[in-house]
């Protein structure tokens, strides 16, 4: 499929990233030779959809009370009894294991006089949820288990006292919920477009490596649009300009998720200098001036090659041979893929995923998760990390487990609460959004439109 007409052309003799693909020392796999470019119209998006109550309140209605979203991970809840909670916009479900390969998610308020069965905070295993206030108790099915002083309840019917429930779904190694028992199906929500996508990639052979939440000074919608384009690459994180193509990245949109793939090891087409392969292998790898290369590129060897030969070392313990059929993209490269409306899983083997809520029912402060998903050995699976939660005025270089991410995460959230307290003051009353580069956040505007529609 080629890109429409309608879709603006980049300059000529910037690289794009099927042709990039041509150089890769292996076949590239049919997923990175897809292309649907988004055919919409221009794009400005109403500030208030930041900045106001109205906005939220109408996203809880009719988005959070109605959607599929991922709530955790299945590895989270190893063992029957397992449960956590799992809080969006002002709504809090407790979510269990009730069987080896099933889950159930529940109000989490006890129907005796509503206090909450379970605080958020870590994953805990229970028999049974136990009512701290006065005791009324429910086995982990839900069902109702006890009631303190029975005589004094005659009106109450045990068998109409479970906890009522939201509906429940997995995909890819994830636990999604969706509080509408009306919703269409998980799986005909993601299509099999998503998954066929991630067939290379099974997410559900990872584990849990790491898992970073953080609180943003920002509507949820803005932490996470940063996070769907390289167009702001350029002034935000400079020092990767010589190792990421960033302008030359492909943007797709499928049903209700969206693609965006950035080369690395190729440099960028704003650059006016051209670096050698040593120096883009350097920026890939975020050499400070004072260490020595992680490796040097010579002779045939390209940063791309390089940096692709090295991931399929550190992938050959847990994928085995299979590594030699990688080609190069999917170990260098970066596909985030984003699946309506803020959950975001990177393609191959690149390990993020993203996901971005509001904290609690504040228009102005949201939570960005960042997870790291690992292949491991067959039969070796570690167990899953806990959340690391950092504060607002925390530095993302309190979690070492980040890598080099945490400084590049910096740069982003420096821009964050600047971006809501510049939209609060901005006389124009619309954002405005490149036609080709910010594709993934027009495809959510057009989605989330459909949504508060309805
Ligand atoms: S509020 Fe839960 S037992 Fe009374
Ligand atoms: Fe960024």
């Amino acid at each position: 499929m080629g890109v429409a007409q309608s879709v603006p052309r980049r300059p000529d003799n910037w690289l794009t990233y099927q042709r990039l693909l041509d150089s890769d020392t292996r076949p590239v796999p049919g997923v990175l030779r897809r292309e649907n470019p988004l055919e919409l119209p221009p794009s400005e998006i109403a500030v208030e959809r930041y900045t106001s109550r109205e906005w939220f309140d109408l996203e809880v209605e009719r988005l959070w009370k109605r959607v599929w979203q991922m709530a955790a991970r299945e590895e989270d809840l190893p063992h029957v009894g397992d449960n956590l909670v799992y809080d969006i916009a002002g709504m809090s479900f407790l979510l269990v294991r009730v069987a080896p390969d099933q889950f159930k998610a529940f109000y989490n308020a006890c129907l005796h006089r509503g206090r909450m069965l379970r605080e958020a905070g870590g994953g805990t295993r229970a028999s049974e949820f136990r009512c701290p206030f006065h005791g009324f108790a429910w086995n982990i099915d839900g069902t109702l288990k006890h009631i303190p002083c029975q005589w004094d309840f005659p009106h109450i019917q045990p068998a109409a006292w479970s906890l009522p429930e939201a509906k429940v779904g997995t995909w890819g190694g994830f636990v999604f919920l969706n509080p509408d028992l009306n919703a269409a199906p998980l799986a005909d929500f993601l299509s099999d477009e998503l998954s066929d996508q991630f067939k290379r990639w099974p997410l559900e052979h990872r584990y849990k490596q790491a898992h970073v939440a953080k609180i943003l000074r920002c509507n949820w919608k803005v932490a996470q649009e940063a996070f769907m384009e390289a167009f702001h690459v350029v002034a935000t994180h400079p020092q990767l300009l010589a190792g990421i193509g960033d302008a030359n990245s492909q943007y797709d949109a499928w049903g209700n998720f969206s693609r965006a793939i950035t080369a690395n090891g190729t440099p960028s087409p704003h650059l006016s200098w051209k670096p050698s392969e040593q120096e883009m292998f350097d920026s890939m790898t975020d050499r400070r001036l004072d260490e020595p290369p992680l490796a040097e590129i010579g002779g045939e060897l390209t940063a791309r090659i390089a940096s692709a030969a090295g991931a399929r070392e550190m992938l050959r313990p847990a994928l085995g041979a299979a590594v030699q059929d990688l080609s190069d993209a999917e170990l260098v490269d970066s596909f985030y893929y984003t699946v309506f409306p803020n959950f975001h899983p990177w393609g191959a083997y690149n390990r993020i995923v993203y996901r971005f809520r509001p904290n609690g029912v504040n228009v102005d402060e949201s939570i960005m998760e960042c997870m790291y998903l690992a292949p491991y050995p067959p039969g070796e699976k570690p167990p899953a990390a806990t959340i690391h939660r950092l504060g607002a005025d925390d530095d993302w270089t309190e979690a070492p487990e980040l890598g080099f991410l945490a400084r590049v995460f910096n740069q982003d959230t420096f821009n964050l609460a600047k971006v809501q307290l510049g939209l609060k003051t901005m006389k124009k009353k619309t954002v405005t959004l490149a036609n080709y580069q910010e594709t993934k956040i027009r495809h959510f505007h057009f989605l989330l439109d459909q949504w508060l529609a309805r």
